[in-house]
């Protein structure tokens, strides 16, 4: 494993250019917090490790047919183990926070019932690790890995009780850890997770469900995410901040007029219907309600106050643009952009270049919903990198989009919204869910083989925009 400061890291970034060289470089706030970010299953290994029970993705990865490169997170970045060198590599960069991700079924093999106080211990461990070199950890509860015992007994998010139980497995977790763990986001991309899992079948639990069905479990997931903010907010320490991270659908005003804007502000309530409108507002819109017509999740007025439960900050993956909005007409008072086939697009298909979309996310949450604390909680992309024949990765279309990215980021903090810190996905290259290890989004390359850690430009890029406080 070698740090940033050897090899490609290095290339180009020994030597500083000068404020004058660089012209009026705008910078960010100076307490702004710079993470990397990672999730569980995705990176930890050791699956059958000190009482860890099965999740869905256990099931799933070994189930024929569903990762492309028929690999599995049994090993990933065998990170359980070597938590301490990724520490380094983190301290390398110059960032000082850590978003991971809690396995539910290291705590609670069963998914509930008694906790694994062995499994609880890795994150003591990697915690202490983390405030010992200076990074500051921002634990996410569940990144899908949910235990396989509550999709068994009752369909998983399927049910009520689902939701239930992730909210004592929160209320525990925060208890334990928040002594020293003061940042907590509830679930990480709630849309996702519901489309990818419980629609298209391309996620565990792989399920495609009639569309009723899968309002119902929309509609779960928010009340899991209310239920548990409920449970921290009784059992952790005082102090303790709180919120969900979503991969909210980001409406851009296709050009920037007034009208533009209105609508693309009016489609950002409608197209995040499911999850950050009821989160931000107390309820399903009108629209929501009408489109899904029979279909509609059954709910009671009492969930919606829980789904509603004030939240300290919001946390946004911010990846592509969903959509370009014009101002329209119509009832609904937008119309979309398709984008097309000529839309470029980074190294997953799924991909749309869209630096503007880290602008606009945060500017219409703030608007639209009055947010007052915001934290990017993933940006990155997958690119090929493949070492040169001098060893190094050149990954400078990495590079281009970040930089790209964290203009419009910088563009937005000094508008004043506020966007409190950035964690880019990801640390490491890790397991792609369904693409396996096939696509890389790390800014240190893995040799899944060898474990071997080795830095890519655009490590020594983001090194280099810490330290500035400006986009290098
Ligand atoms: C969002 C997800 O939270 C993360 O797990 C995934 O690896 C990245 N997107 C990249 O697709």
């Amino acid at each position: 494993m070698s740090a940033p400061t050897a090899q490609a890291a290095d290339n180009g970034a020994a030597r500083r250019s000068s404020p004058a060289e660089r012209g009026a470089t705008p910078s960010f706030p100076r307490d702004f917090v710079w993470g990397t970010a990672t999730s569980a299953y995705q990176v930890e290994g050791a699956v059958g490790e000190d009482g860890r029970g099965p999740s869905i993705w256990d099931s799933f990865t070994h189930t024929q047919g569903t990762i492309e490169d028929r690999s599995n997170g049994d090993v990933a970045d065998d990170h359980y183990h070597r938590y301490k060198d990724d520490v380094r590599l983190m301290k390398a960069l110059g960032t000082k926070a850590y978003r991971f991700s809690i396995a539910w079924p290291r705590i609670f093999p069963d998914g509930s019932g008694a906790p694994n106080g062995k499994g609880l211990d890795f994150y003591n461990r990697l915690t202490d690790e983390l405030l010992a070199n200076g990074i500051e950890p921002f634990a996410t509860l569940y990144h899908w890995d949910l235990p396989q015992a509550l999709q068994d007994r009752f369909g998983g998010w399927q049910a009520r009780d689902t939701a239930k139980a992730f909210a004592d497995y929160a209320g525990y977790v925060t208890e334990r850890l928040s002594d020293r763990v003061k940042h907590f986001f509830t679930i990480n991309e709630c849309s996702r997770l519901v489309h990818l899992g419980h629609r298209l079948g391309i996620d565990a639990p792989g399920l495609k469900l009639p569309q009723g069905q899968q309002n119902q479990v929309r509609h779960h997931v928010a009340l899991g995410h209310g239920l548990a903010v409920q449970a921290i907010r009784s059992r952790a320490r005082r102090g303790v901040k709180v919120g969900p991270a979503e991969n909210m659908v980001v409406c851009i005003p296709a050009i920037d007029t007034v009208e533009n804007v209105h609508s693309a502000e009016i489609a950002t309530r409608e197209l995040n219907a499911g999850y950050l409108t009821p989160m931000l507002e107390g309820r399903y819109t009108e629209s929501y309600l009408a489109d899904a017509g029979r279909d509609a999740p059954h709910y009671t007025a009492e969930d919606l106050r829980i789904i509603a439960s004030p939240i300290d900050f919001l946390g946004l993956n911010i990846y592509k643009p969903d959509h370009y909005v014009v101002a329209a007409d119509n009832p609904r008072g937008f119309a979309l952009a398709p984008f097309p086939a000529s839309f470029p697009h980074m190294e997953p298909s799924w991909l749309m270049v869209g630096p503007e979309a880290m602008y606009w996310a945060p500017r219409h949450a703030a608007r639209l919903w009055g947010v007052k604390s915001i934290y990017v909680t993933e940006n990155g992309t997958s690119g090929t990198d493949a070492p040169d024949a001098d060893g190094n990765i050149y990954d400078v279309d990495r590079i281009m989009y970040l930089r790209n990215y964290l203009l419009h980021l910088q563009r937005a903090t000094s508008e004043g919204i506020p966007i409190a810190g950035y964690f880019l996905w990801s640390l490491l290259d890790n397991f792609e869910w369904a693409d396996g290890y096939q696509k890389r989004f790390g800014l240190y390359r893995v040799d899944f083989d060898t474990q071997r850690r080795t830095p890519k430009l655009s490590a020594a890029f983001y090194r280099e925009t810490i330290s500035r406080i400006a986009v290098a």
